[in-house]
């Protein structure tokens, strides 16, 4: 049996967990940014790498005594090491080091996106090599053929801005505040979908590739025309994005045949709307379909620690010195 510590701190989200490698999540602890960074209506990278610098060690203290383990029950320490804001990842990889040379332990540097691609198998024992993954976060919109850890090939990516961003500033224009995905959700549940005319960026184009800028746009020309309901455009806003979304994955399933199944990651999966189009397309190409639970969508130590499971079973560290790196493509 191992045991992983996972630390994750590359966005507005200060986490740790403790994970064996038979999926069992001992403790996991997510402390949240919204109150600091709501009056500026989106994360401000020194405000962020502040606060985890605060409640970084308290949390990691906080799942130690939440499992009752110490550190030297602990086989190796996974933290993302990339990409994100470069001062909270910094923040997050210097404590798992300073934890790792303490303790004698293995450090194990993880790519975020590794850890959102890996998540499911998490909780998911039966999903196996290879799948393909939609990966739908606040920086990465992208389709990926997870062939197995530390080994991807990637499909597609946003030309522009990630679809969490689109809902983020969607938001912004409709005056939801931050953070902005759970409020449009929530508004579009009053509107018409299809009462705002909207662009469907790339839909229809050969390569699976994401835009969502067009779309933002045309969601600002709908806001300032006062023309609408805001849980109009909330709704018809979504609803461009899951077309989005549904067109490039039919193309990326198309492509891989080898796919097990057809998996989504990242904080816009928690989306209601978006997880229910997904579900029928993956029906469509008799793939089963598989989602983490919301709570593991969203950035988690989790799935950083998962991420560390699997890498030390495949006899991968890194050393003390390995860099932070702002970005990484997986
Ligand atoms: O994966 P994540 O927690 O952080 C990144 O690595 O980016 O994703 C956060 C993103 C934000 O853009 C947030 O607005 C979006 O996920 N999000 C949602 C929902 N919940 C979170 N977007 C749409 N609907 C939601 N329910
Ligand atoms: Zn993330």
């Amino acid at each position: 049996m191992s045991l992983i510590l996972g630390l994750e701190s590359s966005c507005d989200e200060t986490a740790a967990a403790l994970v064996t490698d038979d999926r069992r999540i001992l403790a996991h602890r997510v402390a949240g940014q919204e109150a600091e960074h709501r009056p500026y209506g989106g994360v401000v990278p020194e405000i962020a790498a502040r606060a985890h610098v605060d409640r970084l060690a308290p949390i990691v203290e906080g799942v130690l005594a939440d499992a009752g383990v110490t550190l030297a029950d602990v086989d190796a320490i996974a933290a993302t090491a990339g990409p994100g804001l470069i001062g909270g990842v910094m923040v997050g990889l210097v404590t798992g080091k300073a934890l790792a040379h303490a303790a004698g332990k293995p450090l194990i540097a993880v790519n975020h996106l590794e850890g959102h691609a890996l998540s499911p198998r998490l909780v998911d024992p039966d999903l196996r090599f290879p799948y393909l993954l939609l990966l739908v976060s606040g920086g990465h919109c992208q389709l990926l053929l997870v062939r197995g850890v530390d080994d991807y090939r990637r499909l597609a990516t946003t030309i522009d801005d990630a679809a969490g961003e689109a809902f983020d500033k969607t938001a912004k224009l409709l005056g939801l505040g931050y953070p902005g995905g759970p409020a449009v959700e929530r508004l579009a549940a009053d509107g018409d979908p299809h009462a705002v005319p909207l662009p469907r960026p790339l839909v229809g184009s050969a390569e699976p590739h994401f835009s969502f800028a067009g779309l933002k746009s045309a969601v600002a020309r709908a806001v300032a025309s006062g023309a609408h309901r805001p849980a109009d455009v909330a709704a018809s806003f979504q609803q461009a994005v899951v077309d989005c979304l549904i067109d490039r994955s039919r193309i990326a399933l198309a492509a891989c045949p080898e796919a097990t199944s057809f998996v989504v990651a990242g904080g816009v999966a928690a989306n209601g709307a978006i997880r229910a189009a997904l579900t029928g397309l993956a029906a469509a190409f008799e793939k089963s379909f598989v989602a983490p639970p919301l709570w593991l969508c969203t950035d988690n130590g989790a799935m950083i620690a998962w991420a560390g499971v699997e890498r030390f079973a495949a006899g991968l560290s890194d050393p003390l010195d390995t860099a932070a790196r702002p970005r990484w493509p997986l």
